[in-house]
């Protein structure tokens, strides 16, 4: 198939109502997309996934689903109104913006000649003394900080004192409920708690797909530990967070784990190692696991005057928790799940002339459609059984059911929204009341009772669940 792999895989996406971009008819708002009818599926289900195991199967995790709009008081406390910001330049003759860093990194990659300061604007400058606009040539502005959150007024009046911030990260919202959810649930360090939620940032170089946006969902942990246990659950957390994509079928030669290096530490972070995925673009961040220390309940102690300290009934101490952070995004661990499933079979598998056909092997668990029920052809009474059968099975799971052109074509279009099972109903079944399922990766067919198809399904998912 012509094209790179991203390409068709946004193309994929497309056609089979995964994920199109947004505001479409009006021409699309840059880097916003929606997910289709397929795609709510997926995502839903890889957040149902995170959320089982790491609340529903752990005694030590509780859950949480915090507003989008906080206290701005938050964003000062937490660093986000000071530090939250990326370095830019603006060309004066062709207005386009460019991240200062960025334009260092080119320099230092070309000329070997500077080196990454990005926190330092001065350096930055200075480095940056020479260097013209890489698109037209033109002079370039002096340094400015540019704020990545989003505001916004609450309240009718657009004035100062009413600016509240659209939250750049779910986190906040755990730290300022530590002390709610210690009062209500009487949990003892260490534990945890877990946040799915939408997050914004203003970001200056959105793309990629779904990879980097600036409306984007994160799954979020905080895990309080005690201080001198911190590092012992931050290496315990880089293992569970790396064998989940592994569990969910990511092959383990597309992961790998990265520590980050001083100078790429966020402001809050005393150590911090990335779940890396091979996406199309090259390795990058999949999930950010961190050791936040104690600054965030620290911070919010100073700025609120409230006690957020921990009581050591064993120990009779009291202490400000250490916090660990597993924190990754949802969109791009869907783009990651896409990408990894993704093949492109050249000359296709038989089934439906030689072109190339495409299969997504997503892990059962994830896929959106469970099973497929198909009639082999629209006559002799066969779609009335496969009608009785999809009203049956959709009550457990996601099911479809399709009549439309032959059955190699309507397997094709499963294998693409990766649908594992297809059941098809044929003259068969009318004399004795089996019907066929046809395996999605290998094409195998089984043939079992009509009747055990539902448990079938659920035995199957049950077992790789
Ligand atoms: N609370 C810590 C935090 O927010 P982060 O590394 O800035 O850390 C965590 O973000 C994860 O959120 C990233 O690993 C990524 O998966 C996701 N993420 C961050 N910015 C994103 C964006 N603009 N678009 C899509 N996902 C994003």
């Amino acid at each position: 198939m012509a094209g790179n792999k991203m390409d068709n895989i946004v193309n994929l996406c497309k056609r089979r109502g995964i994920i199109f971009p947004s505001s479409e008819i009006y021409g699309g708002i840059g880097s916003t997309w929606d997910y289709g009818p397929i795609g709510v599926h997926l995502k839903n289900n890889i957040k149902a996934a995170w959320w089982k195991s790491v609340v529903q199967e752990r005694a030590d995790m509780v859950g949480l689903d915090a507003a989008i709009l906080m206290h701005p008081d938050v964003w000062k406390a937490s660093g986000h109104v000071d530090s939250f910001a990326d370095p830019m330049v603006d060309c004066k003759r062709c207005k386009r913006r460019f991240r200062a860093d960025h334009l260092v990194e080119v320099l230092k990659t070309e000329e070997d000649a500077v080196r990454r300061t990005a926190e330092d604007l001065k350096d930055l400058e200075k480095a940056l003394a020479e260097v013209m606009c890489p698109e037209c040539g033109g002079e370039l502005t002096a340094v400015r900080q540019f704020n990545l959150m989003f505001k916004t007024y609450m309240g009718p009046v657009e004035e100062s004192a009413a600016v509240v911030y659209l939250r750049p990260e779910t986190a906040q919202g755990i730290f300022v409920n530590f002390k709610n959810i210690l009062n209500s649930t009487r949990k003892k360090l260490p534990f945890g708690i877990a946040q799915v939620g939408k997050s914004f940032r203003n970001e200056i170089t959105p793309g990629n797909f779904i990879f980097r946006t600036r409306e984007f969902e994160q799954m979020e942990i905080e895990y309080f530990t005690h201080p001198e246990e911190a590092e012992k659950w931050h290496k315990y957390w880089l293992e569970e967070r790396f064998n989940w994509y592994v569990n969910l079928g990511i092959k383990r030669e597309n992961l790998r784990l990265r520590p980050h290096g001083e100078d790429e530490l966020a402001h809050y972070a005393c150590a911090c190692s990335d779940v890396e995925y091979q996406f199309p673009i090259g390795w990058s961040e999949l999930e950010g696991i961190a050791n936040r220390t104690d600054y965030d309940l620290r911070r919010h102690m100073e700025i609120s005057g409230k006690d957020l300290s921990y009581f050591d009934e064993e120990t009779q101490e009291r202490l400000v928790p250490y916090v660990i952070e597993p924190s990754g995004g949802v969109d791009r661990t869907l783009l990651a799940f896409l990408c990894d499933a993704y093949e492109e079979i050249a000359g296709g598998r038989g089934e439906a002339g030689a072109e190339v056909e495409i299969v997504l092997r997503l892990h059962p668990r994830l896929a959106p459609i469970k099973a497929a029920v198909l009639p082999l052809v629209r006559k002799g009474g066969l779609p009335d059984v496969a009608v009785k059968l999809y009203a049956d099975l959709r009550k457990h799971f996601m099911a479809d059911y399709d009549e439309v052109r032959s059955i190699g074509r309507r397997y094709r279009r499963q294998d693409e929204i990766g649908t594992p099972w297809c059941a098809t109903i044929d003259f068969q079944t009318l004399e004795d009341q089996t019907v066929t399922i046809r395996d999605r990766d290998t094409m195998e067919q089984i043939r079992i009772s009509l009747d055990k198809v539902k448990d079938w399904i659920r035995d199957k998912l049950e077992c790789i669940g």
